[in-house]
């Protein structure tokens, strides 16, 4: 059961900005229906909707209903047509100022019609070329101005990729910096709200039974994976721009790092939190130059440059494989292997900790028997987590046999949640809760990290697979 929204009911205007795009219609129109039908959504709230698009309310309330039909399949149409009451459209070009204040004239509207200053939260769902234009219109034309005293706070969701490496992420930042304060902004990595994430906070820092070994002293290795059995389907443009290690690398699997390594925050503050994700990602060893053909890898797979709008003479990798590791105390030589790609013969998100090998045993071992403790948390498809260990095997004699204690989460129930990723980032965004969202720390520290790889990336061999 999710926790109701009872502590947050103070009246709110959602504008979309790129609403007819790809994002808006698989992910943040599901997930505002499935907020609004479950009443977690403020009672007085509403959505607007803005785009270029030739439209009115009823042209936008047609292309939303579609999107819930196609997006969510057991639905009441009583459900979807008081949900669509709430909506509006305004047309409106991200690079003129006029329909920035047209949109300001259309929230005026709104709040009058509620009866309040409305909080209003402004989620960019465009290609991130486009963040700093909308950026400098929305201050400019005082749309990122709260209505003043207590009443209305302005917020902004920003979506990754935040920069396209280290420069353009500080520059970017420094811009938000400018205009909005640090708890105006909320930058998404959406596997930090994944509940699978979640637990492995809950599991490290609620057990005392792992975090004593949780070290170099006992962990051998740590292996990440996130393998998508999808191409990159028709988001040729984006992706050719982008490549693995920017579109997963440099933002998801640098948070499920930042979770399986970084130390006990101690406190469920977002505060805490975020800064402990931090300290980690900041004690990355750079990776240099000369370094780099032996600790990363990068292909692409068979069939890539004949997708829509990629070049037959295309070098993006669909996958990456890299060597990292952090130089503090815990964790010093101790090899995190990094690893993405799209086209895999599965779908498969976990992290895998192995644990050194037991030097002496009290049993026969067999020739190729090595006494290693594994756990592994399931992330995606399998939801959960489990433990390798070693067990005497029934019968005479003084042989083990590895088994499995393991949890996982029951099927439907976690299906529903991971498609509720960003159910959880508007509801906390609504309710100001940042602990899911990635700080300007985090993000210049993951880019620290990334960017002198992408520097060297054209001089590692790029493979087909
Ligand atoms: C997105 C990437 O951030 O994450 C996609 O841009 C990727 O390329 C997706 O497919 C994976 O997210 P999920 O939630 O489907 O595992």
């Amino acid at each position: 059961m999710k926790t109701k929204i009872n502590n947050n009911q103070t009246p709110t205007t959602f504008i979309i900005l790129g609403v007819t795009g790809d994002l808006t219609q698989r992910k943040l129109v599901p997930a505002l229906f499935n907020l609004y039908k479950e009443k977690m959504l403020p009672s007085k709230f509403r959505l607007v909707g803005f785009s270029r698009r030739e439209w009115g309310d009823e042209e936008f309330r047609e292309f939303l209903h579609s999107t819930i039909k196609k997006h969510i399949l057991k639905t009441k149409s009583t459900d979807i047509e008081s949900f669509l009451k709430h909506s509006k459209f305004q047309k409106g070009y991200f690079d003129d100022k006029n329909y920035y204040k047209q949109l300001d004239q259309t929230l005026k509207k709104i709040d009058i019609e509620v009866g309040v200053c409305t909080n209003k939260l402004f989620h960019l769902a465009v290609p991130p070329k486009m963040y700093e234009m909308i950026f400098k219109h929305l201050a400019n034309s005082g749309l990122s101005r709260p209505c003043g005293g207590k009443l209305g706070w302005t917020r902004v969701l920003v979506e990754k990729p935040f920069g396209n490496d280290l420069k353009t992420a500080q520059a970017l930042d420094n811009l938000l910096g400018k205009l909005y304060k640090e708890e105006q902004i909320f930058r998404i990595d959406h596997y930090l709200a994944k509940e699978t994430l979640q637990n492995i906070l809950a599991f490290r820092f609620s057990n005392v039974l792992f975090e004593k070994i949780w070290n170099k002293d006992y962990i051998e290795k740590i292996e990440i994976k996130l393998f998508e059995k999808k191409g990159i389907e028709t988001r040729g443009d984006f992706y050719e721009a982008t490549g693995a290690l920017r579109d997963v690398g440099q933002n998801h699997v640098l948070q499920m790092l930042a979770l399986a390594c970084m130390d006990d925050p101690r406190e469920l503050s977002a505060k805490a939190i975020r800064k402990a994700r931090a300290d980690i990602l900041k004690d990355l060893e750079i990776i240099n130059s000369k370094e780099l053909k032996s600790r990363a890898e990068r292909a692409q797979y068979k069939g890539y440059k004949n997708e829509k709008a990629v070049p037959k003479s295309s070098k993006t990798e669909t996958y990456f494989k890299i060597h990292a590791h952090i130089k503090n105390k815990r964790w010093k030589h101790v090899p995190i292997i990094l690893e993405a790609g799209k086209k895999m013969k599965k779908d498969l998100t976990e992290i895998k900790v192995h644990f050194k090998e037991k030097p002496t045993c009290v049993c026969e071992l067999g020739d190729e028997q090595e006494l290693q403790n594994v756990l592994t948390f399931h992330i995606q498809p399998m939801a959960g987590i489990e433990i390798r260990f070693w067990a005497n095997k029934l019968g005479f004699g003084f042989q083990v046999e590895p088994r499995e204690l393991s949890f996982d989460y029951p099927k439907t129930a976690i299906q529903d949640h991971l498609n509720d990723a960003y159910e959880r980032v508007i509801f906390d965004c609504i309710r100001g809760d940042q602990t899911l969202f990635t700080s300007t720390e985090e993000v210049e520290a993951s880019w620290r990290f990334i960017t002198p790889i992408l520097d060297n990336w054209h001089n590692t061999k790029l493979t087909t697979y």
